[in-house]
């Protein structure tokens, strides 16, 4: 298995994408330690990898809290050994009228989505620079950091700093030998998704004309984890079923 022992930190991977991203690394044989805000809905989805016969614990954290990152990170080097993988994957989709939004909201989301990423990010590869590893960091940005969307006045901006910031990461962490990129998902259904948008919204706009899964999105992550993916790095790769280079379909 492509990914045999190596440590992994998932953050958010209680549900959702990142649950998909936790399980998918896991059966290419990561060791994968699921740090999420909510440490039942995590203790739950580690239980059920290691049910499947895979390796998997749970943390509560933040990623907007830089101690509790680095008490997930102890965590997951006293359980399965140093980082080597980091997904930054814990985010929220929120999403209000750009005429009515709070700065409260704003600054809220770009906490959350973005400065997340920052903390987690930098704290992960501190320590792989430290000890020598030649780490892997992917960060979940999203179709909406490639294009606008209504209500997305917050959310476009956080997720299109992650790709800036996946750029950036990768050109300063090569020469201690890490890889950084990005993974900018479509439209995925999870258990979160609001049934206020009709589902054609969205699929209409694509070329496989369907939602993916969270496990279409963690074998994309597990793949620039991998040494099949090692010339690559501080790249953006958009899984979404073509939303994002779909044109006009008709003709
Ligand atoms: N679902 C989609 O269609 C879609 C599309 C593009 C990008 N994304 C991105 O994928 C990621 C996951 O989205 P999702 O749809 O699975 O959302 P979700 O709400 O289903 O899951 C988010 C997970 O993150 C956790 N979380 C929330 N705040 C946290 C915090 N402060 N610290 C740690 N964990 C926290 C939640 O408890 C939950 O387990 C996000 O970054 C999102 O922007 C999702």
């Amino acid at each position: 298995m492509e990914l045999e022992n190596k440590p992994a930190l998932v953050t958010g991977g209680a549900m959702g994408v990142g649950r998909g991203i936790a399980t998918v690394l896991a059966q290419h044989g990561a060791r994968v330690l699921i740090a999420d805000i909510d440490g039942k809905a995590a203790a739950e989805t580690a239980t059920a990898i290691s049910k499947a016969g895979h390796m998997a614990a749970a943390t509560t954290m933040d990623v907007r809290e830089p101690d509790q990152v680095e008490a997930a990170l102890d965590a997951l080097e006293q359980r399965f050994g140093p980082v080597e993988i980091t997904v930054n994957n814990a985010g929220a989709t929120s999403r209000q009228p750009f005429l009515e939004m709070e700065l409260e909201f704003f600054e809220w989301l770009i906490r959350l989505n973005l400065t997340g990423v920052f903390i987690c990010g930098q704290a992960a590869a501190r320590r792989m620079v430290q000890a020598g590893t030649p780490g892997r960091i992917i960060n979940i940005a999203s179709n909406s950091g490639i294009f606008g969307g209504i209500g997305r006045a917050a959310y476009s901006p956080s997720k299109a700093g992650i790709i800036a910031l996946t750029q950036t990461m990768a050109l300063e962490l090569a020469p201690h030998g890490l890889r950084v990129n990005a993974v900018a998902p479509g439209p995925i259904k999870t258990e979160s998704q609001p049934a206020s948008v009709p589902d054609e919204a969205f699929t209409s706009r694509m070329s496989l004309e369907r939602f993916g899964t969270p496990e279409e999105i963690g074998e994309t992550v597990a793949f620039l984890a991998s040494e099949r993916a090692s010339f690559t790095t501080g790249h953006c790769y958009t899984v979404d079923g073509g939303l994002t280079v779909s044109g006009i379909k008709a003709g």
